[in-house]
């Protein structure tokens, strides 16, 4: 038995893990959705270039921000702020993929969305440790973008199947795109090459920002959907 064994569903890029009917009151439910998709190679290598023309993104300079040892760096940043020509042309692909997404699955959200990312470098023996990007009520989509082709894997754990029959392994490779409910735990393993470039992102509905908001007393003051801006 592996863990595509039971309450597991694919249909083409839509990849989900659901419990259907919940039997009594204490019945485990889950809903674990993945949309994997792909990005245009010559934009990607556009987008890379963008991000190594900065200095705190390029591993050659010393001004280079190592985010193995800064854990609020995925959560102030915000690539998609930026006034670039590729990463504009990014945020529209974005836009386009997350469309697909709803129709296939027929949700109809009528409602602005919003993004915050941040480019995700490794160099040689590092390695992301398993962590989520959002669990929370108005938590929505995360994503990453591959940027560099290494042979890795990003392993998503589905809980708790994951605890018996391992992790959800999807191939990482340079244009590879997936979106995933914000919640779900994943790592990256320990990279043999010199680098490993991606970018991670956090998507946020209109909802999901007006909750926030409403209810800042509750929430951690460094979130990443203070740095959003709309796809
Ligand atoms: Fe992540």
């Amino acid at each position: 038995m592996d863990i595509f064994f039971d309450n597991f569903i694919k249909n083409g890029k839509h990849l989900r893990w659901v419990s259907i009917n919940k039997t009594n009151p204490f019945a485990f439910t889950m809903d674990n959705h993945f949309w994997h998709d792909k990005i245009n190679i010559k934009l990607i290598n556009k987008v890379k270039k963008f991000i190594l023309t900065k200095k705190e993104y390029n591993i050659k300079h010393n001004e280079f921000i190592d985010q193995t040892k800064n854990d609020t760096y995925w959560i102030s940043n915000n690539i998609f702020k930026e006034e670039n020509k590729e990463i504009k042309i990014l945020k529209k692909e974005i836009k386009k993929i997350l469309n697909n997404f709803f129709k296939q699955i027929n949700l109809k959200l009528n409602e602005k969305i919003y993004i915050q990312g941040w480019p995700s470098i490794l160099k040689k023996n590092q390695f992301h440790k398993e962590h989520f990007h959002e669990a929370h009520e108005f938590s929505f989509l995360s994503g990453n973008i591959i940027l560099t082709n290494n042979k890795t894997t990003t392993d998503y754990y589905i809980y708790p199947r994951s605890c018996q029959f391992g992790y959800y392994k999807h191939k990482n490779f340079s244009g590879s795109i997936t979106l995933f409910s914000s919640f779900i735990p994943h790592k990256v393993d320990t990279i043999k090459d010199k680098f490993r470039m991606s970018i991670g992102f956090n998507l946020y509905t209109q909802k999901s920002i007006d909750y926030f908001n409403e209810t800042i007393e509750n929430q951690i003051p460094l979130s990443p959907i203070r740095f959003v801006v709309e796809l």
